[in-house]
């Protein structure tokens, strides 16, 4: 029997600690007999991490970025997230459309109404159905005070061009998240990431067991 696909994403600003949870739920699901897509954005394909290393490291207007990460994702979406979800499997994404509301949005100030078409265009799907906009079955948002954040990184690598960027910066990025969690409550998952990590992860579980999608 084939089942159906499961699209989860996690989201949060730099430093919400959400790499070492993707892992363990990829294992999870795995444990369950579930294949896992795991995937990042900006990237999951050879053009889109083309795309990635630019929109990381070069600086340019908003609107250039916007349209950047909106083409990656388009590839993204096409290339591997659609063939993925055709198959039965569970993919999942670091980060997706949200982080562009988030940061471009929220913390660039871009126009909200714009990215909104963009992402009319590049996410909606023919379906027998009716068309319509590809989106996560689930989003966990990691949920954590950008002043923590910003202790979190500090030394911890290089950072990229938005890593470097100031705490007001990551506070608008937040209320980016905010928003979007607003519009469309039943799709996301807050977690408190400023908790110790075995109850981060607990968390974590606890939202995708809610769905009837983990035992
Ligand atoms: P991130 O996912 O945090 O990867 P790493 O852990 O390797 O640093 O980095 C991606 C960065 O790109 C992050 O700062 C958020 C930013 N970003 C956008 O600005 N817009 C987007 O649409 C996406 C997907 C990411």
């Amino acid at each position: 029997m084939t089942q159906s696909g499961l699209f989860l994403s996690f989201e949060g600003i730099d430093g919400a600690g959400k790499s070492t949870h993707i892992d363990a739920l990829a294992r999870a699901f795995e444990m369950q007999g579930r294949v896992v897509t795991l995937t990042r954005e900006p990237g999951g394909t050879p053009l889109a991490e083309k795309l990635r290393a630019i929109i990381l490291n070069d600086a340019m207007d908003a609107l250039t970025e916007a349209l950047l990460v909106f083409a990656a994702r388009r590839d993204h979406l096409q290339q591997l997230i659609e063939p993925a979800l055709a198959r039965g499997e569970v993919v999942i994404s670091d980060r997706f459309t949200d982080a562009t509301f988030a940061y471009q949005g929220g913390g660039r100030g871009y126009d909200w109404t714009t990215l909104l078409g963009l992402e009319q265009l590049v996410q909606t799907r023919p379906s027998p159905q009716g068309d319509f906009v590809r989106q996560p079955d689930l989003t966990l948002w990691f949920e954590l005070d950008p002043e923590v954040a910003a202790q979190r990184l500090a030394g911890a690598r290089v950072p990229d061009k938005f890593e470097s960027q100031s705490a007001a910066f990551f506070s608008r990025v937040s209320d980016g998240y905010a928003q979007r969690l607003q519009a469309d409550p039943g799709r996301f998952a807050r977690i408190a990431a400023d908790n110790p990590r075995e109850a981060v992860w607990q968390d974590v579980l606890q939202s995708v067991r809610q769905k009837g999608w983990l035992a």
